[in-house]
């Protein structure tokens, strides 16, 4: 009997390697292969059995859950407090839209065979025997926006660097990912790695780009196994090659080598200081020449789009947030993972219908949308759309789809202050107002929480936030006031009294 476990981060963080080690003592005639995760998180480490009526699913298996489950006849597909049944079939995976995620969980990620038999390396195909300018028109036509965050038109960046002479061009993928709740880039790195290697070989086609570079976060350590892997195995097979050479650069942990600039910088070797823009990366990026810096799912999407063709993916999504989003639930919520849907869909369906609610049961007080630099919602915004128009219309934003639930016991002060902290901690230090402001801002969130002359406090932080906003190179200091201001604006009450939260 097969057995799928999954060899993701979460799944093994929750005991899935004990549990393969385990059920191969167990005197079983078994074959287990380690998949991805489904995103399921809160049900990890979940087993797959391959039955006569599809795969059934158990979880979250503990080790001295083994003997239950062999009492159960688990291998046939036997009832157990833990069986979800049919995987396919639970409502929590067969309401969404997965496509990029399609085959992440299910397969094992470093078997070629599998990706090609569930249509991998077609649009690689496809894209071989087209013209360059088509590959970069159907990108445009897709109307896929950049998935880090910034949610730029991929179609007008790949035209820039295909348009751009230059003897080098490279392919940067942007896998340093660093925003808190947010773990899609390593769940498709670890569950389908050669998605990523198909887009940016594609991509390499649209822009006459021969070199490639992942810049993967340092703690990432079972992506990057994979990914090398991955890339070896594709080596192997002739599928990467001279025409296009691809390789894992490991980052060293800072946050703002995330921002395009610092992170080519790191790659060049340097400190990861940020660049000022413009030249964009566009027209001269790793060593001075154009390069197309995108993030990983930017990337991922691709594949679907040459093969469906960029007008098919443009009718999925809403308006001008075209495609698929994969969001990701944590925080304090029962159900968290991650959620494929279209564009258009609200944070209530994900939070009250995939999520369940809170895992503590008590109401939810804020959201935060769009990791660290995000906005606080409350449940006023939570049956607007999902998209990148109506986010910025509050002045919030989807950015790499990390939505991070709190209860009525979050203290807003102390959330705002954390937004100074960390950009305190980050800053790369070159700029006055994130450098120096991030700091007094943490020094003024204190006063705040210590009940000092609050009014004239609120107005010194509106006044550093708006400098910070206007003085700021890059996002991480211009950024760090949109979760300050929508705390202040959406709960005034905790900051005029400060502490008195619920609990
Ligand atoms: P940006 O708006 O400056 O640029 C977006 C992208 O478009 C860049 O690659 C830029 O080079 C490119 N671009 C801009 N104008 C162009 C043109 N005319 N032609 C071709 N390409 C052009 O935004 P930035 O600073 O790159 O990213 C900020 C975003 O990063 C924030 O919105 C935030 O959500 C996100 N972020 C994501 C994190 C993550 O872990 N995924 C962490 C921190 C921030
Ligand atoms: Fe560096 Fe902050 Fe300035 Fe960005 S805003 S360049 S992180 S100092």
């Amino acid at each position: 009997t097969r057995l799928y476990i999954p060899l993701d981060t979460s799944a093994v963080a929750c005991g899935a390697d004990d549990v393969a080690a385990n059920l191969n003592q167990a005197g079983l005639d078994i074959e287990i292969i380690r998949t991805g995760s489904r995103g399921m998180a809160w049900l990890e480490p979940l087993i797959e059995v391959e039955t006569d009526h599809g795969r059934i699913g158990y979880g979250p298996v503990d080790i001295a859950d083994i003997e239950s489950l062999i009492t159960a006849d688990f291998l046939k597909g036997g009832d157990h407090p833990l069986s979800i049944g049919v995987v396919d079939h639970f409502p929590w995976l067969k309401q969404q839209s997965r496509s990029m995620f399609a085959q992440c969980g299910t397969t094992d990620p470093l078997s070629l065979a599998d990706y090609q038999a569930h249509g991998g390396f077609k649009a690689l195909h496809i894209a071989q025997s087209m013209d360059a300018s088509d590959i970069v028109e159907q990108v445009r036509l897709s109307g896929l926006r950049g998935r880090g965050g910034a949610a730029f038109p991929a179609g007008i960046k790949w035209n820039t660097v295909a348009t751009t002479h230059s003897t080098r061009k490279f392919i940067v993928c942007n896998a340093d990912e660093g925003d808190s709740g947010t773990f899609a880039d390593r769940m498709i790195l670890e569950g389908c790695p050669f998605t990523l290697i198909e887009g940016m070989m594609i991509a390499g086609l649209a822009t006459g780009a021969r070199e490639g570079y992942i810049y993967l976060r340092s703690e990432y350590p079972i992506a990057r196994d994979i990914l090398t892997c991955a890339i070896e195995i594709a080596e192997k097979a002739g599928i990467l090659d001279d025409r296009f050479k691809l390789r894992v650069f490991m980052g060293a942990g800072a946050f703002i080598c995330g921002e395009e600039t610092s992170l080519l910088e790191s790659l060049e070797g340097k400190r990861g200081q940020v660049r000022a823009k413009p030249p964009i990366p566009a027209i001269e990026g790793l060593y001075g020449h154009p390069t197309l810096v995108h993030n990983v799912l930017t990337l991922c999407a691709v594949p679907e789009i040459i093969t469906e063709g960029g007008e098919t993916y443009a009718q999925k999504g809403e308006g001008k947030s075209t495609g698929t989003m994969p969001f990701q639930l944590s925080g304090n919520i029962k159900h968290g993972g991650l959620i494929e849907v279209p564009f258009g869909s609200t944070l209530r369906t994900l939070i009250e219908g995939y999520g369940g609610g809170t895992l503590s049961g008590r109401p939810v007080k804020a959201v935060q949308i769009g990791g660290p630099l995000g906005a606080y919602l409350d449940e006023r915004y939570f049956d607007l759309p999902l998209t990148y128009e109506a986010m910025a219309e509050i002045g919030a934003g989807i950015g790499h789809g990390g939505i991070v639930v709190f209860d009525d016991t979050a203290d807003m002060v102390s959330l705002a202050k954390y937004a100074f902290e960390f950009c305190a901690i980050e800053s790369c230090g070159k700029c006055t107002p994130c450098r120096i402001g991030s700091v007094r801002g943490k020094e003024l969130m204190e006063q705040v929480q210590n009940g000092e002359k609050i009014e004239s406090v609120i107005e010194l932080v509106t006044d550093l936030l708006e400098v910070m906003e206007d003085g700021s190179l890059c996002a991480m200091g211009g950024m760090t006031p949109i979760p300050v201001k929508s705390a202040l604006q959406h709960f005034p009450d905790d900051f005029r009294k400060p502490g008195q939260t619920a609990n």
